[in-house]
C-alpha cells in the first residue's frame, strides 16, 4: 500500500424523515457506500455514517396530519428507510436519528461555545404568522404572487417562474399554505448565528483547494454577495430541541441537522469502545471527515457548517463532495410518467447491484445531473456485467470442475494478469478521486482482453485433444484469475457479487492480494451469479410507479406524496369550461349537515348551486366574494332543488376547506384558462 493506514469518516446527507427513499437519493448513498468500501478494501480506517433527519416544522405538521406523534413517525420511517437501504447493501457503520440524545447533547454543547465565543446575536424579527394555526410560517408554507414577474401561486421563498428569490413578505397576496388564512406580521425574538465573522475562514478553507471547482466557484459568488447572520431559532410549536435558556424557542433544523453527523458517530464510538469522539472531531484532529452531498445543500455544508465547527473549538471537514441530480429517461423524475422510482419499488423488480454499477459507470467527480435512461441501463448491465465479466468465469469453472477436479493450474503466460494487476494504482487513484465511471471504463477494458483471450485460446477446443489438455487447463485457470483480479476492483461496486465470487473461489478478495498466485488452488463448482436484466421487469417497475400514485390517491400513508390523479388528455381538459362567478346570495340549507345554497353570478346569468362548504365558511362571509366555477357540469336534481354546476375549493376538509379567490381583475363570466 502506497499510503499508510488512515482514519477516515465519511457520511451521506441525512434524508428527511417525512418522504420515501427514491433513486435519487440512492445515486447518494451508492456514490458514498461505493467511495467507503473502496477505503476498507485498502486497508484503511473508515467509517461511514448517516442518520435520518428528523426535524423541522414539515415532519411536525405530516404527523399531525397522520394523527399520530413526530416520534411514532419518524420511528417507522426510519425502518423503512433503513430497510431499504439495505435492500442495497449501503454498508453503514452507523444509522442513527438527530432526534436522539447524542445528537441533543453536542448540538447544546456547540450552540452554548458559539454563544461563549460571542457567535449568537439576539433581534426581534417580523414574520408571517398564521392566526388560524396559531404557527409561525417557514417560507415554504407561505404561497402568493411572485413580487418579481407576479407569476401566482408560488412559495415564499423563491419562484418557480423567474427564479427570483425573495422574503415571504415580499409576496403579494400571501396565504398559509396550513389553513390558507392570510398571514400576519408578528414580532418575536430570533437567535442568530454569526456568519460574517467567519468569511477570512471560509475563503481560506475554500482556498484550500479541497472543494471542486464548481463548489468553490459557486462560494465565491456568494462571498461577493456577502455573508448574513444566520437565523438558527424557530418559535413553538415546533419539533426540535428546546434552545437553553430560551423557553419556547427551538433550533432550527438546519442547526441540529450536520451536528447529526457527529450524534451518529457518537452513537457508533458508545458500540465501539476502541473509537475515540474526540479524535475525529477535535480542533487538531488528523483523521479525515468528508461529506458526501447534493448540488442543493452545498451553502449549509461549506459555509454554516465549517463556521459553527470552526466557532465552537471543532476541526472543518476535509472537504464535501457535491454531486448532480439524477434524472430518469433525460427529464426530472416524474410520478406521472412512473420515473419517480422509489428505493422499495426498485428493489421489488430488480437487483440493486444493476444500479450500483450503472450508477458507477456514468459518475464523476462533478456536479453535473445523472442521467439513468433505462434503455441504457439494460444494454449496459447485460452487456458488460453479463456478457463480459461473469461470463469470464462462466464459459471457463464448468471445466475446471469437471475435467480438472476443481484445481487450478499453474500459469506460464501471465503477461496479461501482470498487467491487470499492474493497473492497481491507476484505479485506485480513479475510485480516490471518485472518477468512478473512468475506472469501470479501465476494468471493462480488462475485461475485454480477457474475453479476446478467452475466445483465442478456446478451451472448449482444447479439451477435446488429449495432447492439449494441459494448455486447456491452463487457459481456464488463467481466465478464471482475471475474473478475481476484475471482481476485486470491482468490489466496492458489487458487494454482493464479490461476495459470490469470495465463495466461489474460496478466499477473501484483497487488494493486497491482487498479485496472488493460484496454482494449485480448488475452486467451487459455478452457480450463476447475475441473471441478464429483463426489459419487462423495467417496464413492470415504471408501471408500479404510477401504480403506487393511483394506491396513494385513495389511501395516503406516511410517506406517500401529494395524491395526484390519473392523467388526461388537454382534450380532457379543454372540455371543462371554468368561469369566474361573483357570490350574489349564499344561505344554510337547514336540512342538510354540509350543504350551502349560492346564488352565482357568471355575467349576465344566475346559477344555483349546492356546495359542501358549510363546515368551513358562513354564509354572509361569502357574499360578494369572486370565485370559480364549473360552468359546464350537467345539472344535478338534489333534494333541496337543482345544482347547476360546482365551484372549487381546496383543502383537507371541515373548517380547512377554502373556495378558490382570484384576486385581481376577476370579472363574473370570465373564462379561466
Ligand atoms: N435533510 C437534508 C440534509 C441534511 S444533511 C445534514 C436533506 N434531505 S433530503 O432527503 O431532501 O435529501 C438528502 C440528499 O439527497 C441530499 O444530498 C439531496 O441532494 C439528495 N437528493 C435528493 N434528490 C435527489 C436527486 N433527484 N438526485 C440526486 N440527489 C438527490 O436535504
Ligand atoms: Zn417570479
Amino acid at each position: 500500500m502506497s499510503d499508510s493506514k488512515r482514519k477516515i469518516l465519511v457520511t451521506s446527507a441525512l434524508p428527511y424523515a417525512n418522504g420515501s427513499i427514491h433513486l435519487g437519493h440512492m445515486l447518494e448513498h451508492i456514490q458514498t457506500d461505493i467511495w467507503a468500501r473502496f477505503q476498507k478494501l485498502r486497508g484503511h480506517e473508515c467509517y461511514y455514517i448517516c442518520a435520518d433527519d428528523a426535524h423541522g416544522t414539515p415532519i411536525m405538521l405530516k404527523a399531525q396530519q397522520m394523527g399520530v406523534t413526530p416520534e411514532q413517525m419518524i420511528a417507522q420511517v426510519s425502518e423503512e428507510h433503513q430497510a431499504d437501504f439495505a435492500g442495497f447493501n449501503i454498508g453503514y457503520d452507523n444509522y442513527h436519528s438527530t432526534h436522539s440524545p447524542e445528537n441533543h447533547e453536542i448540538a447544546t454543547a456547540i450552540y452554548l461555545k458559539l454563544r461563549e465565543n460571542g457567535f449568537i446575536k439576539q433581534r426581534t424579527i417580523s414574520q408571517l404568522y398564521d392566526p388560524e394555526k396559531q404557527m409561525f410560517l417557514p417560507d415554504r408554507f407561505v404561497k402568493g404572487t411572485c413580487p418579481k414577474c407576479k407569476a401566482e401561486d408560488q412559495y415564499g421563498d423563491n419562484c418557480d417562474s423567474c427564479g427570483a428569490t425573495y422574503s415571504p413578505t415580499e409576496l403579494i397576496n400571501p396565504r398559509s399554505a396550513v389553513s390558507g388564512a392570510t398571514p400576519v406580521l408578528k414580532e418575536s425574538e430570533h437567535f442568530f448565528f454569526d456568519l460574517p465573522a467567519f468569511e477570512q475562514m471560509l475563503k481560506t478553507w475554500t482556498r484550500s483547494g479541497s472543494l471542486q471547482t464548481e463548489i468553490a466557484n459557486k462560494l465565491n459568488e456568494w462571498f461577493e454577495q456577502g455573508l448574513q447572520q444566520w437565523d438558527i431559532s424557530r418559535d413553538a410549536p415546533y419539533f426540535g430541541f428546546e434552545i437553553p435558556d430560551a423557553p419556547g424557542k427551538y433550533f432550527y433544523v438546519w442547526l441540529d441537522a450536520p451536528i447529526g453527523y457527529m450524534g451518529s458517530f457518537k452513537n457508533l464510538c458508545a458500540k465501539r469502545p476502541e473509537l475515540d469522539f474526540n479524535e475525529f472531531w477535535d480542533k487538531d484532529s488528523t483523521a479525515e471527515v468528508y461529506h458526501f452531498i447534493g448540488k442543493d445543500i452545498v451553502y449549509f455544508h461549506s459555509l454554516f457548517w465549517p463556521a459553527m465547527l470552526y466557532g465552537s473549538g471543532h476541526r472543518q471537514p476535509n472537504s464535501v463532495f457535491t454531486h448532480g441530480y439524477v434524472t430518469v429517461n433525460g427529464a426530472k423524475m416524474s410520478k406521472s410518467k412512473g420515473t419517480f422510482i422509489k428505493a422499495r419499488t426498485y428493489l421489488e423488480h430488480l437487483d440493486p447491484e444493476y444500479l450500483r454499477y450503472y450508477y458507477a459507470a456514468k459518475l464523476s467527480n462533478g456536479i453535473d445531473d445523472l442521467d439513468l435512461n433505462l434503455e441504457d441501463f439494460i444494454s449496459r448491465v447485460n452487456s458488460d456485467l453479463v456478457g463480459k465479466l461473469v461470463n469470464l468465469a462462466s464459459r471457463t469453472a464448468g471445466f475446471i470442475t469437471k475435467r480438472f477436479d476443481g484445481k487450478l493450474a499453474k500459469v506460464e503466460d501471465t503477461r496479461l494478469t501482470d498487467g491487470f494487476v499492474a493497473k492497481a494504482e491507476q484505479i485506485a487513484a480513479l475510485f480516490e478521486n471518485r472518477e468512478y465511471s473512468k475506472a469501470i471504463r479501465e476494468i471493462m477494458a480488462m475485461a475485454d482482453s480477457a474475453n479476446a483471450y478467452v475466445a483465442d485460446a478456446a478451451p472448449w477446443q482444447l479439451v477435446k485433444n488429449e495432447a492439449t489438455l494441459a494448455q486447456a487447463h491452463e487457459a481456464c485457470s488463467n481466465a478464471i484469475n482475471m475474473f478475481r483480479i476484475l471482481v476485486t476492483y470491482l468490489k466496492p461496486v458489487l458487494p454482493r457479487l464479490a461476495q459470490d465470487v469470495e465463495a466461489f473461489l474460496g478466499l477473501t478478495l484483497t487488494w493486497n492480494d491482487l498479485a496472488l498466485d493460484m496454482a494449485g488452488r480448488s475452486i467451487n463448482p459455478f452457480k450463476p451469479m447475475m441473471q441478464r436484466v429483463e426489459l419487462d421487469k423495467v417496464n413492470a417497475m415504471v408501471e408500479a410507479s404510477k401504480e403506487n400514485l393511483q394506491a396513494a390517491a385513495k389511501a395516503p400513508s406516511a410517506l406517500d406524496d401529494d395524491p395526484i390523479s390519473p392523467e388526461i388528455t388537454f382534450d380532457d381538459f379543454a372540455k371543462v369550461d371554468l368561469r369566474i362567478a361573483l357570490i350574489k346570495h349564499a344561505e344554510l340549507v337547514p336540512e342538510a349537515n354540509k350543504l350551502l345554497k349560492l346564488q352565482l353570478d357568471i355575467g349576465g346569468e344566475t346559477r344555483q348551486v349546492f356546495a359542501g362548504i358549510k363546515s368551513a365558511y358562513n354564509p354572509e362571509d361569502l357574499i360578494g366574494k369572486h370565485t370559480v366555477m364549473v360552468a359546464n357540469l350537467a345539472p344535478r336534481k338534489m333534494r333541496f332543488g337543482m345544482s347547476e354546476g360546482m365551484v372549487l375549493a381546496a383543502g383537507p376538509g371541515g373548517k380547512d376547506l377554502w373556495i378558490l379567490e382570484p384576486h385581481t381583475g376577476a370579472q363574473p363570466g370570465m373564462r379561466v384558462k
